[in-house]
């Protein structure tokens, strides 16, 4: 399994998403991740549906859309509509988590389950043989440019034994919060495969160039290929 990049426009330009985009997209981004925030279940608003309406129109990559939103049943059908390719749900915002995995699934859309810091990977236990991704975060949801919470890196591993165990080899995990030069190698490391990152990409104002840059950092970290057996 190759890392994937998905930079977060969270950070982006708001007034030139576009340009934005074009320029993750020419510095080999994998996927654009799409931050859905509502005042609600996390503190900060962010954007909606019609971003993501705009944002396929322009973008190759597929667009990964995160939804950091209460009740998020009642929109999975707009967000897939809308263009999302992928749609991660938080588990803390679900009672029935497995109903919602299979709804987004029956819409050709893949489904991840999302986990808080101090949500225990146990919590999605149930449904880990259901699962496109987990998206594990590695800051509290809310806010870009938040510093790295250490404990994540051993969350992943576990995650990631989760996922074997459940016999879903095949789900990987994405990491999202203060990923930059120095986490990502850490966290392919324990078997993190898609990187979100926000700030690092966008901050310093030359997308492309870091977007090349950190996809070159995370594919030096994976672990060489064991030696085929004779
Ligand atoms: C945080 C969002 C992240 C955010 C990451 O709640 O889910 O996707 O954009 O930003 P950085 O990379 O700056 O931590
Ligand atoms: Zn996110």
């Amino acid at each position: 399994m190759n890392v994937q990049i998905a930079p977060s426009i969270l950070s982006a330009d708001f007034a030139s998403l576009g340009d934005q985009v074009r320029a993750i997209e020419r510095g080999g981004a994998d996927l654009v991740h799409v931050d859905v925030m509502d005042g609600h279940f996390v503190p900060n608003i962010t954007i909606g549906i019609p971003v993501v309406q705009a944002l396929k129109r322009v973008a190759t990559a597929p667009l990964d859309v995160h939804l950091m939103i209460s009740d998020p049943d009642r929109y999975i059908d707009a967000f897939a509509q809308a263009g999302a390719a992928m749609l991660s749900v938080h588990v803390e915002a679900l009672p029935h988590l497995h109903r919602t995995v299979q709804a987004i699934k029956a819409l050709g859309v893949k489904a991840g389950v999302a986990l808080n810091p101090s949500t225990p990977v146990e919590a999605i236990g149930e449904v880990a043989g259901d699962v496109d991704f987990v998206l594990v975060m590695s800051v509290n949801p809310g806010f870009g440019g938040q510093s790295f919470i250490a404990r994540s890196t051993s969350k992943v591993a576990d995650v990631r034994a989760l996922l074997d165990r459940a016999g879903n080899r095949k789900a990987p995990i994405e990491i999202d919060g203060g990923i930059d030069q120095d986490t990502a190698s850490l966290v392919v490391a324990a078997g993190a495969r898609i990187l979100v990152a926000g700030s690092a990409i966008f901050r310093g104002g030359d997308p492309e160039r870091a977007t090349r840059e950190l996809k070159a950092t995370a594919a030096r970290a994976l672990p060489a290929a064991a030696p085929a057996s004779q």
